[in-house]
């Protein structure tokens, strides 16, 4: 997709990180305030451009840090650079300055982890990338592809058009020469799940059809990773949530920092379990802890998930990305075609049953997403801040 005009449109000199930092006020006596100002040295010595949103984002999180809530008058329609401004600002409603310091922080953090990791050998690197997505970055490169989930000021959650991105990538994945295929999440988390904005400015007579894509496009977007012909490897580097879980069951190889958690929020948010894990889950752990999960929203650390049986292995996160790619380089040199039969003979054995599962799943998801008890839970994550 050509970024041009939405680049243009919001004149993307003028949002350049430097230009954030002319906004600095004098900082106020806060415990957190040697990190605040230690991420905006930070920021300054990021390589690469976070893209327009991010640096929205930022400038928010330091305004709202410094000068409190947005009190200055909306800037005209045609402004359209302190137009995106103000709105990200006012956006952030009273969020208290302690926690704008806080996110801004983590943000940046989360940033620069993102960066130093993809320096890493073996993770994405400029060689090797897969031109044509906007929401994941795809590379090949040592006989492995791999996905990065890519909204990390969004903690990777997925969007439509990210769903979309992922399936794309999994089929162009299914064909190259790679020998195995990993999935990661870019920033400090591995994936929040689905994105919630995907059930918001839904008119109340489109509610039904946004249902029934929705449906379609989880059995179709879940179908790919029972279909899926290479071994799938997760490389679970931070928190993941909902879909980014219960898909677990579903790789060959499930590989977790010691920060990363598990939890899937389903009853919570007034939905029910998806990615097969309805069937996997009860297997891979017994119906006790599956339950414990799927039903009571129970979040697992990783050496729980680890001990469940969901989880393969877990790393320290200070050696998590040289240890895991180590590992992952020496598997992809081994036999690509060996490995593919071996994983099709494993998965094969219940392909069909994962299939209607997953029919079934989606089905019950549909009636759910138009349920109050989803619907007001969406609304009420999204009112979160209000309360803060
Ligand atoms: N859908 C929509 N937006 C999401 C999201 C999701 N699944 N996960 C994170 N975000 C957004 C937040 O709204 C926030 O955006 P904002 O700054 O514009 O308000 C941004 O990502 C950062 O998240 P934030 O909530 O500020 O970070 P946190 O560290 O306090 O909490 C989570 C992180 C993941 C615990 C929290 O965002 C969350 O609970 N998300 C929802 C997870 C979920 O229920 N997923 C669906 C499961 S079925």
């Amino acid at each position: 997709m050509d970024k041009q005009p939405v680049e243009d449109a919001l004149q993307v000199q003028a949002l350049a990180i430097p230009a954030i930092h002319m906004h600095l006020t004098a900082a106020s006596m806060q415990v957190s305030q040697q990190d605040f100002e230690k991420a905006q040295e930070q920021l300054k010595l990021l390589k690469k451009d976070p893209g327009n949103e991010v640096k929205l984002k930022l400038y928010a999180l330091f305004k709202q840090a410094t000068e409190g809530p947005c009190n200055s008058p909306k800037p005209g329609m045609l402004d359209f650079v302190k137009k995106a401004k103000w709105d990200a600002w006012k956006s952030l409603g009273s969020l208290p300055q302690d926690n704008a310091k806080q996110k801004y922080t983590e943000l940046v953090s989360g940033l620069i982890s993102a960066e130093s990791s993809s320096q890493v050998p073996g993770a994405a690197a400029e060689e090797g990338r897969h031109d044509g997505y906007e929401n994941i970055i795809v590379n090949t490169q040592n006989n492995i592809t791999k996905i990065t989930l890519n909204r990390p000021e969004m903690k990777n959650a997925i969007s439509h058009e990210m769903y979309r991105e992922i399936m794309k990538a999994l089929e162009e994945a299914a064909k190259d020469d790679s020998t195995i295929v990993v999935i990661t999440g870019n920033g400090d988390y591995y994936c929040s799940g689905n994105d919630l904005k995907n059930f918001t400015n839904i008119p109340a007579d489109a509610m039904e059809k946004m249902a029934k894509e929705g449906e379609a496009l989880f059995r179709d977007f879940v179908a790919h990773f029972i279909d899926f012909p290479k071994p799938l490897i997760a490389v679970v580097n931070g928190p993941a949530v909902g879909i980014s879980v219960t898909l677990l069951g579903l790789f060959d190889l499930v590989y977790a920092s010691d920060m990363a958690t598990f939890h899937t929020p389903f009853s919570q948010l007034g939905q029910s379990p998806e990615g097969c894990s309805s069937y996997l889950f009860p297997k891979i752990m017994g119906a006790a802890k599956a339950n414990e999960i799927l039903l009571f929203n129970k979040k697992l650390t990783a050496a729980e998930a680890c001990a469940h049986g969901l989880v393969t292995e877990v790393f320290p996160n200070r050696t998590f990305q040289k240890e895991v790619w180590a590992r992952l380089k020496a598997y992809a040199s081994l036999p690509k075609n060996s490995l593919a039969i071996s994983k099709q003979l494993l998965r094969g054995v219940e392909k069909e049953k994962l299939h209607a599962v997953n029919s079934q799943e989606c089905e019950v998801l549909k009636e759910r997403w138009l349920s109050d008890e989803c619907l007001n839970a969406v609304v009420a994550f999204f009112q979160r801040k209000s309360k803060l």
